[in-house]
């Protein structure tokens, strides 16, 4: 990627602040229909409601006794009890999902070993380079499908050069392309795990996303995830910052899940250790907010702030794809969430075309990214057709 996100979406703000045709679909996070960022007012209040013992002290390094097991409760849902009588579970506190990454990394991985990636991908790139990684990549989609034979050809190759193998995967709702995997995609990609049983695999499995899927039941894969066998650490990366619409609090955590237990007992010291030597510990009010949702009292609000917000995330993707469909504007496969793909061969040209025209948005990953999560549904209606002049006629 030739962008730094974050720096471009402070340009492009800057620019709307004086001129509000520029359309910035940038960053990754939500802004409601007036451009307003604190899309869940519950998240704010539960914020204010926080007193001081709740808010200055320093945390455990791992969070906590309350936080582990309320944040393993959060993730694994109704599934809880299942799981965890199949499976050795434990958690810890990171700064956000990106916190969870980086440790996994910097714990499984020792300097040169390849990670398997998918080739369309958020920026994984990043942690890997930091802690001294190489990608071994996957084709992501054959035919408007995710590419399961690719997924599983390309990890016996590298299975027959590196025994400890960290998988990451992006689900639900793909960054940057917006692709849900199925069911039945997602058992089958276990029934490929279960064959590398002389690998060490371990499975990050990065649900940044998992409140904003259009599925019916959003658990319902994790439920799955007691079928991978004890050669299988699976490494879930929380992400608080997308869940709660708090990016800033930097708010995750890392929870483990396995059959064999002292892959367990290691993520506990090992994890615990890399948090005091790297990032210390997570805020004390992420911790907090994350408690304070655990109550039940506090969740009706939040879970009517949070359908509210996917209400509207659906219709703007809704009225893109529709409208990019009717003009043939192609687009990577795409199911839902917070991010497209509008294809182009050269994607620089394409990112600079737009932004002529202020347009700001992502080259990457075989076309230019639009993030419809920051986007009013005004600013989505006809957003397709403009993409299409500018770049294809
Ligand atoms: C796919 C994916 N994973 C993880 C993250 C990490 O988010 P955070 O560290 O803010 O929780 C992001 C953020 O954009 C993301 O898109």
């Amino acid at each position: 990627m030739s962008v730094d996100i974050l720096h471009l979406a402070k340009e492009a703000q800057k620019k709307k602040e004086k001129n509000p045709q520029v359309i910035n679909a940038t960053v990754g996070m939500y802004y409601d229909e007036n451009g307003f960022i604190g899309g869940m007012p519950s998240v704010f209040q539960g914020l204010r409601q926080l007193d001081e013992e709740h808010m200055l002290p320093y945390p455990a390094v791992d969070g906590g006794e309350p936080f582990k097991s309320n944040v393993i409760s959060w993730v694994l849902g109704s599934y809880e009890a299942k799981l965890r009588k199949n499976l050795y579970t434990a958690a810890c506190a990171t700064p956000g999902g990106g916190g969870a990454i980086a440790g996994t990394l910097a714990i499984y991985a020792n300097p040169q070993d390849y990670v398997f990636v998918s080739d369309i991908r958020w920026q994984y790139d990043r942690y890997a380079e930091r802690a001294h990684l190489r990608l071994f990549e996957y084709n992501t989609f054959i035919d408007g499908h995710f590419d399961l034979d690719s997924f599983e050809k390309k990890l016996f190759e590298l299975s027959q050069k590196q025994k400890q193998i960290i998988i990451i995967v992006n689900d639900p709702c793909h960054n940057p392309t917006g692709y849900t995997l199925s069911i039945d995609e997602w058992k089958k990609l276990l029934v490929i795990l279960n064959k590398f049983i002389k690998n060490d695999l371990v499975f990050l499995y990065d649900l940044a996303y998992l409140e904003y899927t259009s599925e019916e039941d959003p658990r319902l894969k994790i439920s799955y995830l007691d079928v991978l066998g004890p050669h299988v650490l699976t490494m879930i990366t929380f992400s608080g910052s997308k869940t709660f619409g708090a990016y800033g609090l930097r708010l995750g955590a890392a929870i483990a899940l396995s059959k064999n237990e002292h892959k367990i007992i290691h993520f506990k010291k090992a994890f615990a250790n890399e948090a005091r030597g790297s990032w210390s510990t997570t805020p004390t009010p992420a911790i907090e907010l994350l408690n304070h949702f655990s109550n039940k009292d506090n969740q009706i609000e939040f879970f009517k702030d949070l359908n509210q917000m996917k209400q509207v995330i659906q219709k703007r993707c809704s009225i893109f794809s529709e409208q990019a469909k009717t003009i043939g504007l192609k687009t990577h496969p795409f199911k839902s969430g917070f991010y497209t793909i509008v294809l182009a061969d050269d994607e620089e040209k394409a990112f600079k075309q737009l932004l002529d025209h202020d347009i700001y948005t992502i080259p990457m990953s075989g076309g230019i990214r639009i993030a419809l999560c920051s986007l009013p549904i005004n600013e989505v209606d006809g957003l397709a057709q403009r993409i299409q002049k500018i770049l294809f006629t």
